[in-house]
C-alpha cells in the first residue's frame, strides 16, 4: 500500500507515472525488451530521449540559445564541472552561502578556484537567504553560484537576483516547482530525484554562448560542451531515469503545467505554514520572507518528542518526515506529486499528536 511520502529525495513521484511505467516494464513499444534492455543510441530510444527533452524545453518555456543536458552524476557533480569550466577566466568566481548544499558547492568550487563568499547567513544558522541586493559582486568573478532553494534548511530565494555577471543556479529541490524566468541565468542544474524523477540523472539548461568560453582544457566527460555536441549520449546516459523523466513532464502537461503547480504548491505550502504558525507547539524559524515551498522544517516543542511523532505520523501514513541528521526536528518535503490532501492529512496529524503531548 502507498502512503504519503515527504522524503526529500529520493522523492514521491505521481501514481500514473509509476503506473504507466509498470505497464510497459516488461516490454517497450514492440522492441521485445524494456526500455533499460535497449542501447541508447537505438532508435527507439532516441526519439524516447528526445521528446523528453523538448516536453521539458516546452515546460520551462525554455528559449533556443539555451541547450539542455541529461547527465549523470548527481547535482555534487556539478559543484566541480562548473569551477572546472567557468573558473577558467579569472579563476575566482561569487558562492552565496545560504545553507548546507551552497556550503558543499563552495567547498569543491574551492579545490580549483578562488572563491569569494560574498554573502552568507550561517552566522545565523541559515535562517535566511542573503538579500541579492546586498551582494557585493567582485570584479574579477566569472560567474556567481547560489542555491535558490536550500533543501535541508527549507530557506528559499523567491525572486531571481539581477546581476550583470553570468548567474548560476542549483535548482535542484525547487526546478519545475513553478514557471522560471530562464534568461536571467546562464547555467541552471537540478538533480532529478525530486520534482524531475528517480535519482541517476541531472539535467543542467545552459546558455550556449556561455558554453564556448568554457575551459577547453579539461577532461570530455567534465566537459558541457562536449556533452552539448555529442547530444547528451557522449557515453551511456541514465537511461532509465531519462525516460522515466519524460512520463513526468507529460504528467505535468496533462496536470496544466508549471502554473496549475505553482498554485497547488503555494497553497499546499501556505497552510502547512499558517498552521505550524498557529501553533504554539511547532515552530519554523525561518524568515517569512525567505521561507521554501518546497521544504518545510519544523520543531516540536520538545525534542523528547521527536521519535513518539515519527513512529506515530508512520503509524499513521506519513512517511519520511524526520529532518536532516545535521539540522534535527522534523520536515515535510512536498514536492509536485504531494497532493494538498497529503497535507491536509499531515496537519490532521498534527492537531492530534498536539492535542496528545502539548
Ligand atoms: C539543493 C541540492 N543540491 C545538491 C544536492 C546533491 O544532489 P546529489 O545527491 O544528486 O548529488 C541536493 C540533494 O538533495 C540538493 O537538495
Amino acid at each position: 500500500m502507498r502512503k504519503w511520502n515527504f522524503c526529500a529525495g529520493p522523492a514521491v513521484i505521481s501514481e500514473d507515472v509509476l503506473q504507466e511505467v509498470k505497464s510497459e516494464l516488461l516490454e517497450f513499444n514492440n522492441a521485445g525488451a524494456s526500455i533499460m534492455e535497449i542501447s541508447h543510441r537505438s532508435k527507439i530510444y532516441s526519439s524516447v530521449a528526445e521528446e523528453a527533452k523538448n516536453d521539458f524545453i516546452e515546460i520551462l518555456n525554455i528559449p533556443d540559445n539555451y541547450d539542455v543536458l541529461f547527465l549523470q552524476g548527481g547535482a555534487t557533480h556539478q559543484f566541480s564541472m562548473v569551477p572546472y569550466n567557468f573558473g577558467n577566466t579569472s579563476k575566482e568566481a561569487d558562492y552565496i552561502l545560504s545553507g548546507t548544499w551552497s556550503k558543499k558547492a563552495i567547498a569543491e568550487a574551492s579545490k580549483i578556484i578562488k572563491v569569494n563568499t560574498i554573502a552568507s547567513s550561517e552566522g545565523k544558522n541559515f535562517t535566511y537567504a542573503p538579500d541579492s541586493n546586498d551582494w557585493n559582486i567582485s570584479q574579477n568573478a566569472s560567474y556567481v553560484h547560489y542555491c535558490p532553494n536550500e533543501t535541508i534548511q527549507g530557506v528559499a530565494y523567491h525572486q531571481i537576483p539581477n546581476i550583470n555577471k553570468p548567474l548560476i543556479a542549483d535548482a535542484s529541490s525547487v526546478i519545475l516547482s513553478e514557471p522560471l524566468d530562464v534568461n536571467k541565468f546562464s547555467l541552471i542544474y537540478a538533480g532529478a530525484q525530486k520534482n524531475i524523477g528517480p535519482a541517476g540523472l541531472t539535467i543542467v539548461i545552459i546558455d550556449r554562448d556561455f558554453m564556448e568560453y568554457g575551459n577547453q582544457d579539461i577532461p570530455n566527460i567534465l566537459k558541457y560542451s562536449e556533452h552539448s555536441s555529442s547530444d547528451s549520449m557522449l557515453n551511456t546516459p541514465p537511461t532509465f531515469a531519462w525516460y522515466m523523466a519524460g512520463k513526468v513532464f507529460k504528467w505535468i502537461k496533462k496536470s496544466g503545467g508549471l502554473g496549475h503547480f505553482k498554485a497547488q504548491n503555494h497553497k499546499k505550502a501556505s497552510k502547512l505554514y499558517e498552521f505550524i504558525d498557529n501553533s504554539s507547539f511547532y515552530s519554523n524559524n525561518v524568515d517569512i520572507d525567505n521561507r521554501s515551498i518546497m521544504n518545510v522544517p519544523f520543531l516540536l516543542a520538545d525534542d523528547n518528542l521527536d521519535k513518539i511523532f515519527l513512529t506515530e505520523a508512520e503509524d499513521n501514513e506519513l512517511l519520511n518526515l524526520k529532518g536532516h541528521r545535521s539540522v534535527g526536528g522534523m520536515r515535510a518535503s512536498i514536492y509536485n506529486a504531494m497532493p494538498l490532501e497529503g497535507v491536509n492529512q499531515l496537519i490532521d496529524f498534527m492537531k492530534v499528536f498536539e492535542a496528545k503531548y502539548g
